[in-house]
Parts: structure tokens; C-alpha cells; sequence
């Protein structure tokens, strides 16, 4: 049997840590072994790999992907790479952008250029809707000019544009998702789900921006992490694919869901200042990954948020450390990582 050795950036986080979670697990599949290349950074969280810590097909190497060295070296080492590491929190693009454009722009980039050199055979890109920006009806196919806004998802875009570059002048097997909102147990407690859950947990308030309208489109993370295997072993070279949840809600709406499915009563809500350029919706069309690869988002999204929320409830002992480090500035918040 032909053994695949994926390196997953970013594989402490949210997202990338299901990924490999749902890769090593019971389901997954046997023939692949994976290493997480993670700087740590604030958003990331080391216990949410324990449940693979064990397993002889995993590895993980604390490193920069801005670092040219570190990052060839590894990334000759294997066959694929599935590539989440980012800079994530809109909120964060708008105080300091500058490690948004370092990490989602440069690290991309030293990322698919090492791959270029050593010949990977498929790199997936895993980016955001938020690349198509705002739009007040209909859906964004992958066809849909990019119109970022925040410079969150600037930088996204920008990465996007590198990735597929190496596609049409190198031949490199890029292959670029571009997702909805996840949500889902193991989130960072600064996105809206687990802020709004954690602090309702803790008997405070929660900030809903502006006057509550915007709407974004909710994905599951089992889900998301299904599509993304899907474009990794089904997708073609240079494609996008979207990649979408199928429950668009006004964020007033999602925080009814969210005071209901706690206990909680309408005063909780604090309605503060508008985030600024605050995108009113988004909403991508997953029609062609379904076409193409078979993908649909299966996740009811009513059991979905019960299950987030019990989880949070039955695991204070992971959220409460994160909730103090996502108070401090963020380079005061990274182990290990050489300079890029
Ligand atoms: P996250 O913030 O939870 O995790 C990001 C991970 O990347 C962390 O473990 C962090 O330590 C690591 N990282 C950051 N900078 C790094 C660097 N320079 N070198 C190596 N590692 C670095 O993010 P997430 O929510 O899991 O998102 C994963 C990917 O999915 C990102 O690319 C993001 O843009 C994309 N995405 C996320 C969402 C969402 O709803 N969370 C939606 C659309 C797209
Ligand atoms: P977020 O989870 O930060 O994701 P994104 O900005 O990438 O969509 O925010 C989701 C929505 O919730 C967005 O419209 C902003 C809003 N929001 C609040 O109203 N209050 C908050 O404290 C946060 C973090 C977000």
C-alpha cells in the first residue's frame, strides 16, 4: 500500500486540529501519516492534539512557515501538505494587520514555493469566503471576482492569488478551498460561537456589533474537515472549491439560538460599536464541490450548536487558560517560533 505523508500547517488550531484529529482517527484513513509544522502562536492550543499524541503516524515540529529553512526542510520530507496555519481573527486584522500580511502572505508563499521546489505532489490551500467579500443577495461562486474588505481577509485573498500562481506558471498541484463560518467544539473563545457561549457560561454579557444583522453562512467543522479531504483526494490540480454550511442567520438570531441553548435571557445582550467595515454577508455557492467531489454540508445545525455548547460546558479546563492568553498581545503569546 502506497503510505501519503501530509504535512498540516497550522494543525493546532481550530480547524487544522480536527483535521488531523479526524485523519488519525478511527475513520480515517490507514495509509496516511501526518506532521503538524505549528508556531503556537495564541490561537494555538496543544491538549486539542492529545488524542493523537500516541499514534506512530504523527509528529509535530514547532515551526515558523515564514521561515525559508525550517519550512524546506520539512516540507521535502513530504508527499502532500494541507495548509491552514493563518493569522484568523478579523477583530485582530483591524487593530494590527502586520503579522496578518507576514504570516497569510509571506508564510503562504515560502510554503508553496518550497513545494514547487521539492516536487509536492498536492498542496491544498484552505482559505475563506471572506475573499469574495460582502454581497447582499444571491451566492458567490468560485468564478466570483475577489473583492476582500478587512485586512484579514485582504490577506487571505492575496495568499490565494501565490497558491494558484504556482498552479499556471509552475504545474504545481494547488488546489484552494474557500470556506464558510466553522463553528464547532475546540474553537478559540474570540470568534463569535465560543465568546458568546464562554461568557455566557461565566454569567457576563455579550457584545453583538452594530445593530445584529449581519449575516454569515454557519458550517460545521466536521463538515468543513470532510470537504477539505474530498478536494484533497478528489479535487483537480489549479481548481477551487467552495465549501459551504447551508444556515445563514443574522448574527441577533444566532445569539437568541445561543441564550436559549444556555439558559440565558434577552438582557445579556450588550449591542456596542459596529466592527469597523463590517462585511454584511456572506454567502458562498457549494454547487460545484457537490457536482464534482459530492460534497454537502450534512451537520443539522440545531444539534450542531446543542452538542458546541454542552461541550463547552463540560470542558472549562480547556477554554478557561485561552480565554486569559487571548487577552495578551499577540507576541507575547508564541513558543518557539525563529524569527522569519
Ligand atoms: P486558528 O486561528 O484556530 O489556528 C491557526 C493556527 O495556525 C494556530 O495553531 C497557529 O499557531 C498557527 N499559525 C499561525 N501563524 C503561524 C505561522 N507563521 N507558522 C506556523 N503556524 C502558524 O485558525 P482556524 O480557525 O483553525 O483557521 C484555519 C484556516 O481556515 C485559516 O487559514 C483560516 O483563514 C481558514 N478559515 C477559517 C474559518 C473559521 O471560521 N475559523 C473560516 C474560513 C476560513
Ligand atoms: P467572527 O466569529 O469574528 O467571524 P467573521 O468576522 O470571520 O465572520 O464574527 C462573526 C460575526 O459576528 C461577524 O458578523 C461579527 C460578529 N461579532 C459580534 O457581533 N460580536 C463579537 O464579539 C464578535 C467576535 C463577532
Amino acid at each position: 500500500m502506497t503510505h501519503t505523508r501530509i504535512l498540516v500547517t497550522g494543525g493546532a488550531g481550530f480547524i487544522g486540529s480536527h483535521y488531523v484529529r479526524t485523519l488519525l482517527g478511527p475513520s480515517g484513513p490507514p495509509d496516511v501519516s501526518v506532521t503538524v509544522l505549528d508556531k503556537m502562536t495564541y490561537a494555538a492550543s496543544s491538549s486539542s492534539l492529545d488524542p493523537v499524541r500516541g499514534s506512530d503516524r504523527f509528529a509535530l515540529a514547532i515551526a515558523d512557515i515564514c521561515d525559508p529553512v525550517e519550512t524546506g526542510r520539512l516540507v521535502a520530507e513530504h508527499d502532500q501538505v494541507v495548509h491552514f496555519a493563518a493569522e484568523s481573527h478579523v477583530d485582530r486584522s483591524i487593530s494590527d494587520s502586520a503579522e496578518f500580511v507576514r504570516t497569510n502572505v509571506l508564510g503562504t508563499h515560502v510554503l508553496v514555493d518550497a513545494a514547487h521546489r521539492h516536487g509536492i505532489e498536492t498542496f491544498v490551500h484552505v482559505s475563506t469566503d471572506e475573499v469574495y467579500g460582502s454581497i447582499s443577495t444571491g451566492s458567490t461562486a468560485e468564478t466570483t471576482p475577489l473583492s476582500p474588505n478587512s485586512p484579514y481577509a485582504a490577506s487571505k485573498a492575496a495568499s490565494d492569488l501565490i497558491a494558484l500562481s504556482y498552479h499556471r506558471t509552475h504545474g504545481t498541484d494547488v488546489r484552494v478551498t474557500r470556506c464558510s463560518n466553522n463553528y464547532g467544539h475546540h474553537q478559540f473563545p474570540e470568534k463569535l460561537i465560543p465568546l458568546f457561549v464562554t461568557n455566557l457560561l461565566d454569567g457576563k454579557n455579550v457584545p453583538l456589533y452594530g445593530d445584529g444583522l449581519n449575516i454569515r453562512d454557519w458550517l460545521h467543522i466536521d463538515d468543513h474537515v470532510r470537504g477539505i479531504e474530498l478536494v484533497r483526494t478528489g479535487g483537480r490540480p489549479g481548481e477551487v472549491y467552495n465549501i459551504g454550511g447551508g444556515t445563514e442567520l443574522t448574527n441577533r438570531e444566532l445569539t437568541h439560538l445561543l441564550l436559549e441553548a444556555c439558559g440565558a435571557s434577552h438582557d445579556r445582550i450588550e449591542y456596542v460599536t459596529d466592527r469597523k467595515g463590517h462585511d454584511l454577508r456572506y454567502s458562498v455557492d457549494w454547487s460545484k464541490s457537490h457536482a464534482e467531489l459530492g460534497y454537502t454540508p450534512r451537520k443539522n445545525f440545531v444539534e450542531g450548536l446543542a452538542e458546541t455548547v454542552a461541550w463547552y460546558r463540560d470542558n472549562r479546563d480547556w477554554w478557561e487558560s485561552l480565554r486569559e492568553r487571548a487577552a495578551l498581545p499577540a507576541e507575547e503569546n508564541v513558543v518557539g517560533a525563529p524569527a522569519c
